[in-house]
C-alpha cells in the first residue's frame, strides 16, 4: 500500500514536489482516519493529535528525510462505564 500511495503522489503531480507533498498528507490523514475507525470497532477510543515536534518523532522512530510525520493516533481502552466514542454511544 506504501508504495502504491507513493505511486499514485508522484503521478498525479509530475514534477511538483510540493502538490506530491499535499496529495501524500491527503493519503495520510485518510489512512489514520481508517486507523481510527478500525480502532472504535475494536471497542478502542482515540484522538488525533496534529501539535507535536516532527524532528522529535522523526528522530525517536528513525524516520529518513523523505519520511514526514503527518500526525500522531493516540489509542487505548475506555474507562469502566465509558463508551468508546458518542457514535458507539448511538448504537448502544
Ligand atoms: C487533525 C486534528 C488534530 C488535532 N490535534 C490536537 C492536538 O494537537 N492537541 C489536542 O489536544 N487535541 C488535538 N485534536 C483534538 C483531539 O483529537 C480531540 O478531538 C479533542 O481533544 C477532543 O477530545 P474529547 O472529545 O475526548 O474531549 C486534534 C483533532 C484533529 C481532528
Amino acid at each position: 500500500m506504501f508504495d502504491a500511495w507513493v505511486a499514485m503522489a508522484k503521478a498525479s503531480h509530475p514534477g511538483n514536489p510540493q502538490l506530491q507533498r499535499d496529495e501524500a498528507f491527503r493519503s495520510a490523514s485518510l489512512a489514520a482516519m481508517t486507523l481510527m475507525f478500525a480502532a472504535q470497532g475494536m471497542g478502542l477510543s482515540t484522538g488525533s493529535v496534529s501539535g507535536f515536534d516532527p524532528l522529535g518523532v522523526a528522530r525517536e522512530f528513525g524516520l529518513s528525510a523523505a519520511e514526514v510525520p503527518v500526525i500522531l493516533v493516540t489509542a487505548g481502552y475506555p474507562a469502566a462505564g465509558q463508551l468508546a466514542t458518542e457514535a458507539a454511544q448511538a448504537l448502544a
